[in-house]
């Protein structure tokens, strides 16, 4: 989604803030543009397109602003992009959201002059018209109260020695920096220049001055103390390192996330573990990938806890929501801690006087500060668009989690290391070889079906989900025992379908779909300790109980990467998607 960065004072503000949106960039974006004040006039640029090389033509100022912008309305053009002017061109603002009212706010413009097609633009003017009434704070202030949806927007003018910040919805977080304090759409941005940050609230407003922030209740016109909280994440921890992307960097720092969860979250997962007891019934929510670790969650706590738990899908919950009460649980399973369906989730759930639990990676993100208790996944920034550490972060917590239920944390944290081996295992050059042969085989597949059951369904779902959005090849995750009532119609001669066979109570009905789409053609390719003339390409992945689903999603992972990069796509940027969807 769209990336916000401004500065207050820095000696080469242009540039700083063209570092700033470079390390935005993963968020996903098609455009983007820089606002500075240069002899007290505002200059402006934009372009169409990725930042990679560019460099920014602005004179360097001290003060300015930035963005990223991920197209909702109108097309992706440079008029479309960020920083949008007012008609005096003294002020500039940048926003991320959707303003559901603009095309009624629209109306009331008339004599100003639009040159954009988006909702954003009439923010700019809506302030323009309030400034004479006032000065720039009041003006945002008025202005952003009218504006309807989910927003964030950071205004600056020529003439004014400050920053606005206001949110509604859009995530905010303010760097303490003293003599240059810095705005951004997130934390991990902010890290080469702050580790203090203050979180904006939604219906907060802040002016941002070179030495001080000012916060304010939008809806109490009080003021709010400013809180400064410290982030433990170092810089360097967000950058790629000796690897060509972040996606197989992310990939390779798995193994020891995994003994540092199963060594670290005992005392935790013990207190979640409590939580569940104590809870009549427990429902997980989360989106996408994260949904994906709530599914595998529902099988670890259902088959070593003997525990029910409902997942649901962020945007689906609503409907669900019917059957919470005072005694329910749930658990928010988020990388971000941003997804708007995941916090609409929360605040649903919280009307209803539910305990809400967090299983978040980014510190102080709006989950972990919505939820009555957050446990960190502890996976450091996660930078490629696509998730995977914090994918196999929220399987290792659930997994403790559901041993903590029998009480024998012992036994989950066994499991877990010996996961970590086996990932090792996985990234050993020889397994890496034979993965990336087979990604040169299945390149040109037009759909490709990986087939699971039980435990290994949610990694069936995982493994498709990886391979579609990096390679933009057609991909299914299948119950194997749902093949017979329609997926099996699509399998012709050549179709690659990924088997997960780990040696447990599954194996025998896996290799039986293995066996019924090869008699259709299928080309089947084993991940299974042991090889099977049922498979016309084995990758060996040795199990370890429960946790088998973890080095079975790292193949898939490293398959996904080999396809996207063997097709000549950035896996770390895939087209269309966002890092945080912070939009409805
Ligand atoms: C897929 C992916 C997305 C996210 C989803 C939820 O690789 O990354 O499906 O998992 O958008 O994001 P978080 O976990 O930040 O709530």
């Amino acid at each position: 989604m769209c990336g916000i960065f401004g500065v207050t004072n820095d000696p080469d503000a242009a540039q700083t803030i063209l570092a700033g949106l470079k390390r935005l960039e993963y968020r996903g974006y098609d455009s983007w543009g820089i606002a500075v004040k240069d002899h007290l006039r505002l200059k402006l640029e934009k372009h169409v397109g990725k930042i990679s090389l560019s460099r920014t033509h602005l004179p360097s100022s001290h003060f300015g602003v930035g963005h990223t912008r991920w197209a909702t309305h109108g097309g992706v053009t440079q008029a479309n992009s960020h920083p949008h002017l007012d008609c005096s061109g003294k002020l500039a603002i940048v926003h991320n959201g959707i303003v559901d009212n603009w095309a009624t706010l629209k109306k009331e413009l008339k004599g100003h002059h639009l040159s954009s097609q988006t909702d954003s633009e009439i923010i700019a003017h809506l302030i323009e018209r309030e400034l004479p009434k006032g000065d720039l704070l009041s003006a945002c202030q008025k202005t952003f109260k009218r504006l309807q949806g989910l927003n964030a927007i950071i205004v600056f003018h020529q003439d004014y020695p400050y920053l606005v910040a206001a949110k509604s919805g859009s995530p905010l977080v303010i760097g303490v920096n003293p003599g240059n304090h810095l705005i951004s759409s997130d934390t991990a941005s902010l890290l080469p220049l702050t580790n203090k940050v203050i979180y904006l609230e939604d219906n907060q407003i802040a002016q941002i001055f070179p030495d001080l922030v000012k916060i304010m209740s939008l809806t109490k016109q009080s003021p709010i103390k400013p809180r400064i909280n410290i982030i433990n994440w170092q810089a360097k921890q967000a950058d790629k390192g000796k690897f060509a992307h972040f996606m197989l960097k992310e990939i390779y720092e798995q193994s020891q996330i995994i003994d540092l969860l199963a060594r670290s979250k005992l005392y935790e997962t013990e207190q979640l573990a409590k939580r569940i007891t104590q809870a009549d019934q427990v429902f997980t929510v989360a989106c996408g990938t994260a949904f994906y670790a709530a599914l595998a969650g529902q099988y670890f706590f259902s088959r070593i806890a003997k525990r029910q738990i409902i997942p649901a899908i962020g945007s689906e919950f609503y409907y669900h929501a019917d059957f919470l009460n005072k005694k329910s649980l749930l658990i928010a399973l988020s990388q971000s801690g941003e997804t708007i369906d995941t916090v609409q989730s929360i605040q649903h759930a919280q009307k209803a006087g539910c305990r809400v639990i967090g299983l978040v990676n980014v510190p102080g993100s709006t989950i972990s500060r919505l939820s009555n208790q957050t446990l960190l996944l502890e996976a450091g920034p996660e930078k490629a668009v696509a998730s995977t550490k914090a994918f196999l972060a929220k399987l290792a917590i659930l997994l403790l989690t559901a041993h903590q239920l029998r009480h024998q944390p012992q036994v989950g944290q066994d499991e877990l290391h010996q996961a970590a081996r086996v990932v090792r295992r996985v990234l050993h050059p020889d397994h890496l070889s034979r993965i990336r042969a087979l990604s040169r085989k299945i390149v040109s597949a037009g759909n490709i079906f990986v087939l699971g059951k039980g435990q290994s369904y949610p990694a069936a779902l995982e493994i498709a989900l990886k391979i579609k959005e990096i390679s933009y090849i057609h991909a299914e995750g299948v119950p194997s025992g749902e093949l017979k009532h329609g997926p099996i119609a699509l399998i012709q001669k050549g179709t690659p379908c990924l088997v997960l066979a780990p040696d447990d109570e599954t194996y025998a009905d896996i290799i039986s779909s293995a066996l019924e789409v090869k008699a259709r053609g299928a080309y089947v390719i084993g991940l299974s300790p042991r090889n099977n003339p049922v498979f016309d390409y084995w990758l060996a992945v040795p199990d370890c109980s429960h946790a088998s689903i973890i080095p079975h999603v790292v193949v898939g992972q490293l398959l996904a990467y080999y396809l996207a990069v063997k097709k000549g796509f950035d896996p770390d940027m895939p087209r269309n998607l966002a890092k945080s969807v912070t939009v409805k």
